[in-house]
């Protein structure tokens, strides 16, 4: 297999040995004697080049069918170039054309397209330099937190998409339901979920926390690695109504042992993505975000910032910055505050710790001064928040008293209560998202394109 893509026929000699190139097309340039051709199959970002004679048998049918977008089968030699671009390049013996392209329909053009167009075309997006590459990132960064876990000791747990209780209390679920929409069984005006398909009210999960929980509580550190599902209105470049989200949780592990679980294994992905994908990161370090690739060295190779959520309010408030949502104490940053934070404060990731109780969900463990829990939220430049964490709260007594005051329901969670009466352990996690990490990692601005298929709120294509 692997020694038939392009990205492996790159790295061969120019020694005269027959290859089989399979690809698209991108670009076809002519000259008088011969064609140019540059076929680039999404292996690497990089195309090998085919140069036909005018002399090639059936060169005067074939040539003007070779066009951007078609796909193509060819046998050939592989000789070395005298071109500066490549080391070697293919004599073609066989051209088989196995899908033509009609240049006059054929949307991708070879100029650049913006990307909010590229979006209405996502079956051809992937075409792209730009998508080719955040793909094959996004492909190696999933790799790698796999790997990160998997060499830590964590076991990976597949908690369940389908569920039946709202981890963050945000009410931001979608129902899962198989009624029949247009007749819906009620009681007194409510609807009877005794009678939908799990007898009860069913959701996507927002997050598969609760459940890494009851892992981390048997098996010690656990992760879960999926999509979640939010019915977030959000209209904005750093949400999605499906994500990723990776969530480790560990057992006798307290805030501390979770930001510095949460640092290493940010460096790690960055130094994996800048050590295993160099030619993707080049790329996006002149196309997309110049000097990305100093910025990550930087950041993989420095400490994070910490502060607590009361210090952080203070130095913004002592800024002098005008924000568009004031600060005070009690509120929920915005991604103005923290991108302040991060950019201009710190010029580097920070870790914000200790928020108000209030703003924050129920699971999260309660500090002595009964007003702060302990959160611990990184937020990193150019996007603000991508991870949301904590150590959870492991007394029975003050979590239902947090269930109770939040307006939920105890019998929801009573197996999640019970965790916390027998042998209840501190154990702390976080969820990082990991479109956000992506968006961090390549620059690219908008969310939308570092996922294959994008679901937002009223969109919902291919
Ligand atoms: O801060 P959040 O809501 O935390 C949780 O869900 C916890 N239960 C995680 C845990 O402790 N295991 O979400 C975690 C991260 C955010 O920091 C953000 O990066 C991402 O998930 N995220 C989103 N990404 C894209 N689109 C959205 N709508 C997102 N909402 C959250
Ligand atoms: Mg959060």
């Amino acid at each position: 297999m692997k020694e038939k893509t392009i990205k492996h026929i790159l790295t061969l000699e120019g020694d005269g040995r027959e290859v089989l190139v399979e690809g698209w097309i991108r670009t076809r340039r002519d000259s008088k004697e011969v064609s140019f051709i540059a076929v680039n199959d999404g292996s690497t970002m990089n195309s090998i080049q085919v140069v036909l004679e005018r002399t090639f048998p059936g060169y005067d049918e074939i040539n003007p069918r070779l066009v951007n977008g078609a796909s193509v089968s060819i046998k050939g030699k592989l000789v070395p170039s005298l071109g500066k671009e490549q080391s070697a390049e293919v004599s073609p013996l066989e051209i088989k054309i196995l899908g033509d392209a009609s240049p006059e329909e054929y949307p991708l053009q070879k100029k650049r397209h913006s990307f909010e167009f590229l979006r209405e075309i996502a079956h051809l997006r992937p075409r792209t330099n730009t998508f080719g590459s955040v793909m094959r990132v996004r492909n190696a960064m999933s790799f790698a937190i796999h790997k990160y876990f998997n060499d830590n000791g964590f076991v990976y747990v597949h908690t369940p998409i389908i569920t039946g209780s709202d981890c963050e209390g945000a009410g931001e679920m979608f129902h899962v339901t198989n009624f029949d929409l247009n007749n819906i069984p009620r009681v007194e005006g409510k609807i009877d979920y005794t009678k939908d398909f799990f007898g009860k009210e069913a959701s996507l999960t927002v997050s598969g926390q609760l459940n890494a929980e009851i892992y981390a509580l048997a098996l010690k550190n656990v992760y879960t690695f999926g999509p979640t599902f939010r019915a977030e209105k959000s209209n904005t470049s750093r949400h999605l109504a499906e994500f990723w989200m990776i969530e480790p949780e560990m057992a006798f592990c307290d805030i501390t042992g979770n930001m510095d679980t949460a640092e290493h294994f940010i460096k790690y992905i960055l130094r994996y993505v800048l050590d295993n994908c160099a030619d993707d990161m080049n790329f996006f370090n002149s196309m997309i975000e110049k000097g990305i690739i100093e910025n990550l060295e930087h950041i993989a190779a420095s400490e994070f910032g910490r502060i607590t959520y009361t210090d952080a309010v203070n130095e913004l408030k002592k800024s002098g910055q005008k924000f568009e949502f004031p600060v005070e104490w009690g509120i929920d940053l915005q991604s103005e505050h923290e991108k302040f934070l991060t950019q201009e404060v710190y010029k580097k990731p920070v870790i914000v710790t200790d928020y108000p109780k209030d703003i924050k969900a129920f699971y999260m463990k309660l500090n002595d001064d009964g007003k702060t829990v302990r959160a611990m939220d990184v937020l990193v430049p150019r996007l603000g928040e991508i991870i949301g964490g904590s150590e959870r709260e492991n007394d029975y007594n003050k979590l239902l008293g947090r269930i109770n005051d939040m307006g939920l329901n105890e019998k929801d969670y009573w197996w999640y209560l019970e965790l916390r009466k027998y042998g209840s352990a501190p154990h702390s996690g976080f969820g990082l998202g990991f479109e956000r990490l992506i968006q961090f990692v390549t620059g690219m601005q908008n969310i939308r394109d570092v996922i294959p298929f994008p679901r937002c709120v009223d969109t919902l294509d291919f």
